[in-house]
């Protein structure tokens, strides 16, 4: 399941919606097209039906009319005046329905015989289809409606010329039909709702129609009927208004055989157009519901797949955190052992530099003006002290660095550093600090601390060679149980310092904080400045997080525990030059090139040594040796280390001042007892401060702090 098959899904769930209405649009169009079809299907069959009966009438008449004929051929005007012609027009008359009357008209237009009583005075010559006889022979003439003065009925003739023999005129025979015959004939053939049918003369005049019309008007030539028999005489279908009613409908029309007649037939368009409504109810319920089915499937499938998804997504982000933390073990355990290594061999170095160092000191005492070899003695100096200063930046990221963590405040720490920075950094970059009011204090070592806002400076300076800006900023965090930042719960403060420079790329990101690693070139930077600061946080029970972007910047911050205590003042303690005293020092060391070095600056500082090469044999002679004044011990031995022999002396004798020299914080983090220290290498004015701290001038321990209860 990927992010495509949701998009997959929400194209189904849009699909079953578009599908069905397409389907709907298809069908109701192709259900128009066939309702329409039978429609013409319908009005076609119902105008060949009227056809055919107007046929037949007409035929009919045009019989009756020859019938007549024949009767009167070669007779008088006074014998067809006679009541036999009457009579034998009644006759004719009787069995048609369709037929009002039957006449025969003299050329003055007066008639002679009817098959119906008349006036003899009436005449008919103003009637137009006699007229149109007198003037030429037409043929069979089919005249438009009028109502019969004799028969008081509404009819339209049918009339044939009468010639004498000398083919002058000489009257018509004329045939009146019942146009109401035919309109009741085409409401019963026509089939049932809103339509229309009628007979029509070829020129428009309306003979007969259904339903009645009081009046009709005659049909235009702009009569869409009217047009189309125009373009096609002997029949068709057309749609449009009628001119009658003003109704649109789908007529059908004929021509009656050779007459100049025609029958028309027309379905109203509402009704053609309900039934294809009442299809499209049908079809869009049909749609309806197979949409709403599709919807809901889709619907559904939809929701699982982004159930799935997120599914998906919580188990990548769980592996990736999974591989994350394990990368993290990883390189914490590299880092370990790599601190192991290095930690060990700088402890042994330390030792071998305190040794040099402490034994240069005393040469250079002795040497005397010999400026030569007191240059070069400053040469093994200055080699030494960097030696000891390495050693420093070693002990440090693997973590063994001696720390004396306190209460600090932040933003003063940076503010006392303001000279340091700006004389470190140069006039290049812009220096911004940016603290919270109430930041509460850390707990960490402040020199170290300076040290490692120190060389993040450098980095930042580094990374911008024109000019730039870094910020020193600091924001509390809260961390809870279960976080993915890798300390313990609690209240932190973080203290970060940010650049606009270079930046770094995700490998070299990755690898920054590793001890030695460094892109400054050989003989440029030592790798050291990172780690150190990562082992510095961690010692402190923080951490440190690296944030950077290649061209925008980079965030170190060091997070770093909240300390409960109120921070001390920044200001370092005017260190006053120790007066000088003799005591009986009693020199604990497992070493014996430390433990000669180290007698040796006692010894010069005035001081007697007792030696012991281990913490048993410093018990032993302490009890044996009453005049000891002090204990000066290293905290790595064999057997007793330093801090278990001051916590077995401060028990026997809770006065002895004891100084604990380490060159690593082995130190058990809660052992409940604060020796004060000395770092080792030492020199001998550091070696004489601290002593001068523990003891008065007559050797007697300083009341102040000798034993802290941490
Ligand atoms: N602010 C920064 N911007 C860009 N890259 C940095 C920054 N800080 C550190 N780096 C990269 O991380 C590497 C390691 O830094 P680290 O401070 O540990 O050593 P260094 O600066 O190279 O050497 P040293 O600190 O001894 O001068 C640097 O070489 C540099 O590539
Ligand atoms: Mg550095």
């Amino acid at each position: 399941m990927s992010i495509s098959s949701v998009r997959l899904h929400r194209l189904l769930l849009v699909a079953s919606l578009l599908v069905p209405a397409i389907v709907f649009v298809a069908a109701a169009a192709w259900n128009r097209f066939e309702v329409l079809r039978e429609n013409d299907e319908t009005i076609s069959r119902t105008a060949a039906i009227l056809h055919e009966h107007a046929h037949k009438v007409f035929d009919t008449v045009d019989l009756v009319i020859g019938r007549v004929e024949d009767r009167t051929h070669g007779l008088s005007w006074d014998e067809i005046a006679a009541p036999e012609t009457s009579a034998f027009l009644q006759r004719i008359k009787a069995p048609l329905e369709q037929v009002v009357s039957i006449w025969i008209t003299d050329a003055t237009g007066h008639v002679r015989a009817g098959s119906q009583p008349w006036n003899p005075a009436v005449t008919i010559d103003e009637r137009e289809w006699f007229q149109a006889q007198r003037e030429r022979d037409v043929g069979t003439y089919i005249s438009a409606q009028f109502q019969g003065r004799a028969t008081r009925a509404a009819s339209f003739a049918v009339s044939r010329r009468r010639s004498s023999p000398d083919r002058h005129f000489d009257g018509i025979i004329h045939v009146a039909l019942s146009p109401e015959y035919f309109s009741r004939f085409f409401q019963e053939a026509v089939p049932p709702g809103p339509s229309a049918a009628a007979l029509i003369r070829e020129d428009g005049a309306i003979l007969a129609r259904s339903p009645a019309q009081v009046t009709y008007t005659r049909l235009g030539p702009d009569n869409i009927l009217m047009r189309s028999i125009a373009t096609q005489p002997d029949g068709g279908v057309v749609f449009g208004v009628s001119s009658t009613d003003q109704r649109e409908r789908h007529y059908a029309y004929r021509r009656v055989g050779a007459y100049p007649i025609y029958v028309a037939f027309g379905i109203d368009a509402d009704v053609v157009l309900g039934r294809w409504y009442r299809n499209l109810q049908l079809y869009g319920a049909v749609a309806l519901l197979s949409a709403l089915t599709l919807l809901l499937v889709s619907w559904l499938a939809l929701q699982r797949a982004k159930a799935e998804q997120e599914a998906l997504v919580r188990l990548r982000h769980e592996s990736e955190q999974r591989l994350a933390a394990e990368q993290r073990l990883l390189q914490a355990q590299k880092m370990e052992s790599i601190g192991q290594l290095t930690g060990g061999i700088a402890h042994d170095f330390n030792n071998l530099l305190a040794v040099i160092l402490g034994n240069l000191e005393l040469l250079r005492k002795r040497i005397g003006d010999d400026d030569r070899a007191k240059r070069l003695l400053e040469g093994a100096f200055q080699g030494a002290q960097r030696g000891a200063a390495l050693t420093q930046r070693l002990l440090a990221f693997s973590r063994r660095q001696d720390l004396t963590p306190r209460a600090v405040d932040v933003p003063q720490l940076v503010s006392s550093m303001t000279d340091l920075l700006i004389r470190s950094l140069g006039p290049s970059v812009q220096i911004v600090t940016r603290f919270p009011t109430g930041l509460p204090p850390v707990k960490v070592d402040p020199n170290q601390l300076e040290m490692a806002l120190l060389n993040l400076a450098v980095n930042a300076r580094d990374a911008m060679p024109t000019s730039g800006t870094i910020t020193i900023s600091a924001h509390t965090e809260e961390v809870t149980v279960g976080n993915e930042h890798s300390v313990s719960p609690g209240s932190y403060v973080c203290v970060s310092v940010s650049d606009t420079g270079m930046g770094m790329d995700a490998a070299t990101l990755a690898r920054a904080i590793e001890p030695f690693f460094t892109t400054k070139g050989v003989g440029k930077g030592t790798g050291l400045g990172l780690s150190m600061i990562h082992g510095l946080a961690v010692q402190s029970g923080g951490t440190l997080k690296l944030k950077s972007e290649v061209g925008k910047g980079t965030t170190a911050e060091i997070w770093l525990p909240r300390s409960a205590a109120i921070a001390a003042a920044t200001a370092s303690d005017e260190k006053t030059r120790p007066e000088h005293r003799t005591c009986t020092v009693l020199l604990v060391e497992d070493d014996p090139l430390v433990m000669t070095g180290t007698a040796a600056m006692l010894e010069d500082l005035d001081h007697r040594v007792v030696e012991a090469s281990s913490g048993k044999e410093a018990l032993r002679l302490l009890r044996e040796n009453a005049s000891i004044d002090l204990v000066v011990t290293d905290h790595a031995m064999p057997g007793i280390t330093g801090l278990e022999l001051a916590e077995q002396i401060r028990a026997e004798w809770p006065d002895m001042p004891i100084l604990l020299a380490s060159g690593h914080a082995e130190l058990p983090e809660r052992s409940g007892l604060a020796v004060p220290r000395l770092t080792k290498p030492f020199r001998q004015n550091e070696l004489e401060s601290a002593i001068a701290a523990l003891v008065t001038p007559a050797c007697e321990p300083v009341n102040v702090v000798p034993f802290r209860r941490s």
